[in-house]
C-alpha cells in the first residue's frame, strides 16, 4: 500500500482550514495530526480542542499521534474530538497492552510509535493487537528535522516481523520524509509515509503528495 499522511504541524495555524481543504482535495489519504504535551517531548503543540475543529473539515480519517506521557489517560478524549487511528509511543505507555485494547475498544485504530532508539524486536509480544506500527525516522518533536537512515533496516526487520505475527499490520514512517527517500522507504516495506515540511514548503503542495506517493 502506498499511503501518504500529511502532517498538519507544517500548516499555517491562523489557516488551518483553508489548509485542510486544500488537503481534502488532494490525494492525501489520511490526515497526521501530532499532539505534543512538552514532557514526553521538548515542544507543545494542540490538544483535544484543536483536534475537534480539525474534524469538523476534514473529508479523510484522522491519524492522531501522541507524543503525551501515559496516554492512556486520553483515550476517550481523542476518540470524542474525532480520531480515527490513535498511535501512541511505546516509550510512554507502563501497560502497553491495556492500553492499546482500550484504543479499540473505544472503536479506534490502535497503533504503537517507536522512536528511533527503540529496537522494533520489543514489539514481539504487541505486534498482533496493533493495526498499525509508526517509525519514527526523527526523534520526535519538532517538524522540518533531517531522516535518519537507520530507518530503512528497521522498516525491514517490522516487516518481517509483521509478516509471521500480523500481516494486516500497517508499517508507517514519520520524520524527514521527502521525494528521494519515499520511494526508497515504500519498497522496504512502508505503507505509510508522513510529510509535514516536505508538503507544506513546496511550491505546489497538491503536486508534491502526488510524486510522494509513486
Ligand atoms: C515530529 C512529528 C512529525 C512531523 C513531521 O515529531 O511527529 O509528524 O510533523 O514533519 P517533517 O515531515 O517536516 O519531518
Ligand atoms: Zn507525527
Amino acid at each position: 500500500m502506498h499511503l501518504l499522511s500529511p502532517s498538519l504541524l507544517s500548516a499555517d495555524f491562523g489557516n488551518l482550514q483553508r489548509d485542510i481543504e486544500m488537503l481534502n482535495e488532494s490525494a492525501a489519504d489520511w490526515l497526521h495530526v501530532d499532539v505534543m504535551d512538552g514532557m514526553f517531548v521538548p515542544n507543545i503543540s494542540f490538544g483535544q480542542p484543536v483536534v475537534k475543529h480539525i474534524k469538523k473539515h476534514a473529508r479523510k480519517p484522522l491519524d492522531v499521534h501522541l507524543m503525551i506521557l501515559d496516554p492512556g489517560r486520553y483515550i476517550n478524549d481523542f476518540r470524542d474530538a474525532g480520531a480515527d487511528i490513535l498511535t501512541v509511543h511505546y516509550e510512554a505507555c507502563t501497560h502497553l497492552d491495556r492500553t492499546l485494547h482500550a484504543i479499540k475498544d473505544a472503536g479506534m485504530k490502535a497503533g504503537v510509535v517507536l522512536n528511533p532508539h527503540t529496537p522494533v524486536v520489543l514489539l514481539e509480544d504487541t505486534v498482533q493487537l496493533c493495526d498499525m506500527v509508526l517509525l519514527m525516522s526523527v526523534n520526535p518533536g519538532f517538524g522540518g528535522q533531517k531522516f535518519i537512515e537507520n530507518t530503512y533496516s528497521k522498516v525491514r526487520q517490522l516487516k518481517t516481523l509483521c509478516d509471521r505475527k500480523n500481516p494486516g499490520c500497517l508499517i508507517e514512517v514519520d520524520g524527514g520524509v521527502n521525494t528521494t527517500n519515499a520511494p526508497l522507504l515504500y519498497e522496504a516495506g512502508a505503507d505509510v509515509l508522513v510529510a509535514g515540511n516536505a508538503v507544506f514548503k513546496s511550491a505546489n503542495p497538491q503536486q508534491t503528495i502526488i510524486e510522494l506517493k509513486r
